[in-house]
């Protein structure tokens, strides 16, 4: 009979799965509208998730969405892999939709979208900006969806992104779905456990910000179906039977079972339309897909075979080129070879653009049965001949797993210590780490290997100390300084073992050390200037953080000028940052002002939206210091906008928490109320309770003044929860107090209301940069006090508000002041 006459293909009509489907669908619906969202698809391999998503992209093409699909692959591991994917495969969109990139070629918009900025620290924040603004802007043209597949061997970059789309997808028309594999999350033979994929999955899930569809295996009733449609005739108990049964609901294992039953004629259709077994079926089904496949490898001849290994070895997707270079064979029969593997065999399959296995799992099979000898000796093939055909940087960490496996140490380290190196010029740490770890496994003469192990340490601990594992940096860096590095190596050494030493990260550290290392740094004479300009940065924290202000001062400004003087404007805009913080501590808000006016310049050239956030939250706390509301209340709300998009949750809720607090004071009850309730989604959001109680206390304040009272007492007594985590007083404590005396001042319990304020205000006396809160607190006791009747004390605290205004130059208030002290 003719060998092909099942369809097993995605032709064929999708069985069950109803729920499924229409969960996508409504997530669709809502998209449509401008409810764009996130849904995970989870299940085991081949339960049906890549069948799910062609489904449902079959039942709506009739609506043209855009549609954007990437699959992730360890084999061909590059940073932000689908994505990148996504814009090479959908040129035309790209090219004809960009917003401002009308003009510009493929290869263009992908160095604009994933090229490196020219700090790495910004590479990441700046790619998921750019990345999102073009999908928002496609969606605005046409309905978008992104479908990224296997996200279980995802790069760290794309989780981020992946992540980044899902927290903002919200407004836009857009529906994004992401697959993976539950039980591969952590696999041995990938570069490391993918921890970044489960701290994105159970953060995306935590968030509510996704839907996960987590897909079982299929009914009895429903394999039934699939296998009689595949099965065309009458399927007796005697094969359905054991079928459903040892298939165990996954359609993967029954539709291969059943290629492998009809292959080998162990079912055979007899002619009156009924199908019959040879044999009992029950013996003979392998029970797993593993025996299934090497079932079939038995029977490909020995050229095919070899084919096949050598493609088992190269990944998951490999050419014709390499295929052909690597046996030696032309390419044109190479691609006749594959060919047949494809039509008879089924073993590979072309999805328009390269060959690849028609399974992962059948990948993994073929592999496993190459004698290990013959591994090692294909592997360091298939290395040298990529070599020879010319590599980039996304080859590296291929190479460098091939020519480990091939067991070249020498030609493994080169490469590992490149692709540590391009994962961490992205900022791609959790990448970087175990390729730098290897190299320096496999070194064995550090004399003659000597920048290749300075690169290692230092790239090793680097990427754990991004990743905060002080401790564990501090051992690299000290091997690095112990191995005789370039001296200005050893300055940058010392500067991070440093920054590793304080008080909090390490558990004997301390502010000696730190200082120590840093000097002996600084004595080093080709030291690079961004060091030294990063020295006095650290120097002015330490001091800043021992109250030190005068020397923290002067060390801000020596380092501000050493950043500009290199023009590095995004660091020094996050120094001005820190400087105004302290600035505004001793009341020198013009100072701060000017400084942050600078800095905003020259982040605008930088684009690093982190830098961007910083300066801002700054920005609108001084300008409500002098009473610029309309400014702070612009600066403030980029803030939040821009806090959001990176879902840094803590710093949107500060930025709203300000807003209202500054609209509270302005009697704009109903917008403070806004801003409070929009802080306080945001704090929830972070699950800190220290942090919740920020914007819990101005809400209280709202809401008592609004006349709701208990719902006040009550929002203050779960701050005060929070609050117990604070190891120093908190203007947010002082806050606590101000909000119980509106609530007794408005239960006309005055004796209550004095307490409570004076309270409030006392806490805010012991507790450093809080002139702002201060000026507030003294204004509003001083107006309850009149309105009570105490004439005197008003008069007194509308005086301290008034020297706390004049030492902060805050004109506006000034006036608002002496009109009360005219009334009294
Ligand atoms: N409900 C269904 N009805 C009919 N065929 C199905 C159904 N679900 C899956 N299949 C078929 O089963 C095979 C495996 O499905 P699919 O490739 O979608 O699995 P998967 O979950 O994406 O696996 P992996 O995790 O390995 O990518 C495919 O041939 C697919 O067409
Ligand atoms: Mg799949």
């Amino acid at each position: 009979m003719e060998k092909n006459i099942f369809n097993i293909n995605n032709k064929s009509p999708m069985i069950g799965r109803e729920n499924e489907v229409q969960i996508i669908m409504d997530h669709f619906s809502s998209a449509l509208t401008s409810k764009g969202n996130t849904i995970l698809i989870s299940g085991e391999a081949g339960i049906g998730k890549t069948r799910l998503c062609n489904e449902f992209l079959r039942m709506i093409s009739a609506i043209n969405p855009i549609v954007l699909q990437g699959a992730c692959d360890r084999s061909l591991m590059s940073p932000f892999g689908p994505f990148r994917r996504m814009i090479q495969n959908n040129t035309d969109v790209f090219l004809f939709g960009g917003a401002a990139q009308a003009n510009r070629r493929t290869d263009d918009i992908i160095e604009y979208i994933f090229g490196l900025a020219d700090e790495p620290s910004h590479a990441l924040e700046a790619t998921l900006f750019r990345f999102y603004d073009h999908i928002s802007y496609l969606a605005s043209k046409r309905p978008v969806i992104i479908l990224v597949e296997d996200l279980h061997m995802a790069d760290s970059g794309s989780i981020h992104l992946f992540h980044f789309i899902a927290r903002n997808i919200a407004g836009t028309r857009a529906l994004m779905i992401g697959t993976y594999r539950p039980e591969d999350t952590g696999r041995p033979d990938q570069v490391e456990g993918n921890t970044s994929f489960n701290e994105c999955a159970s953060s995306l899930l935590g968030d509510n910000t996704v839907t996960e569809i987590k897909m079982a295996q299929l009914p009895d009733l429903v394999t039934r179906e699939i296998v009689a449609g595949i099965l065309p005739g009458q399927v007796g108990a005697d094969i359905m039977d054991p079928l459903v049964e040892l298939g165990e609901g996954n359609p993967l294992f029954i539709i291969e079972s059943i290629k492998w039953l009809t292959r080998t004629e162990q079912i055979v259709p007899t002619e009156g339309g009924r199908w019959e077994a040879k044999t009992s079926l029950a013996m003979i089904i392998p029970k797993t897909i593993y025996e299934l496949v090497s079932n079939r490898l038995t029977e490909l001849d020995r050229g095919s075979r070899d084919l096949l290994d050598l493609a088992a070895v190269i990944g998951q997707k490999f050419t014709y080129s390499l295929l052909a270079k690597a046996l030696e064979r032309p390419v044109i029969q190479i691609v006749e070879e594959l060919e047949e593997l494809e039509k008879k065999a089924q073993f590979v399959d072309f999805d328009g653009c390269s060959y690849g296995f028609v399974h992962e799992r059948f990948r993994r099979v073929v592999y496993d049965e190459i004698a290990e000898e013959e591994k090692h000796r294909m592997h360091g093939k298939v290395g040298n001949c990529m070599v020879a055909m010319g590599v980039g940087p996304d080859d590296y960490a291929r190479l460098s797993d091939h020519f480990l496996l091939a067991g070249m140490s020498h030609e493994c380290i080169d490469y590992s210590v490149r692709a540590g190196t391009h994962f961490a010029s992205r900022m791609e740490m959790i990448e970087a780490l175990p390729f730098y770890q290897r190299a320096l496994d496999l070194i064995d003469s550090p004399d003659l290997q000597k920048d290749q192990m300075c690169t290692s340490l230092e790239g090793a601990a680097d990427a754990l100390m991004v990743q905060e594992r002080y401790p564990e940096a501090i051992v690299y860096y000290d091997r690095l300084l112990n191995s005789q590095p370039k001296e200005k190596v050893r300055a940058r050494g010392l500067r991070k073992k440093a920054e590793c030493s304080i008080p909090g990260r390490m558990e004997n550290g301390s502010f000696e050390i730190f200082k120590e290392l840093l000097n002996e740094a600084l004595e080093i004479d080709e030291i690079e200037p961004f060091e030294i300009a990063e020295i006095l940065s650290n120097k002015a924290g330490m001091e800043t953080h021992l109250g030190h202000y005068g020397q923290a001062s002067e060390f801000f400004q020596l380092s501000i000028d050493k950043f500009s003087e290199i023009e590095a404007w995004g660091r020094m805009a996050m120094e001005v940052a820190h400087y105004s913080d302290l600035l505004l501590t001793i009341g020198k808000t013009s100072e701060a002002l000017a400084y942050l006016s600078d800095a905003v310049d020259h982040i605008l050239k930088d684009e690093d939206p982190r830098n961007e956030l910083e300066v801002r939250i700054v920005l609108g706390e001084t300008l409500i210091h002098q009473g610029v509301y309309d400014e702070a209340n612009v600066n403030l709300n980029l803030a939040s906008r821009i806090a959001e998009k990176l879902g840094e949750n803590g710093a949107a809720a500060w930025a709203n928490y300000y807003l209202a607090l500054m609209m509270d004071d302005l009697n704009e009850l109903e917008e403070a109320l806004f801003y409070a309730e929009k802080g306080r989604d945001q704090a929830l959001k972070t699950q800190s309770q220290a942090l919740m109680a920020v914007p819990f206390v101005v809400l209280a304040h709202c809401y008592a003044r609004s006349g709701r009272l208990s719902d006040a007492e009550k929002l203050i007594d779960d701050a005060v929860i929070g609050l117990a985590s604070y190891s120093e007083t908190t203007p947010i404590a002082g806050m606590a107090h101000i909000v119980r005396g509106e609530v007794s001042f408005y239960r006309g319990n005055g004796q209550k209301m004095i307490e409570e304020y004076s309270a409030g205000i006392e806490l805010f006396s012991n507790c450093y940069m809080e002139l702002l809160h201060r000026a507030l607190g003294e204004k509003w006791f001083a107006s309850r006090l009149a309105m009570i009747g105490k004439t005197e004390k008003a008069r007194e605290h509308f005086l301290k508000a008034r020297g706390i205004y004049q030492n902060i130059d805050n004109p506006y208030e000034l006036e608002r002041i002496d009109r009360e002290l005219n009334a009294l």
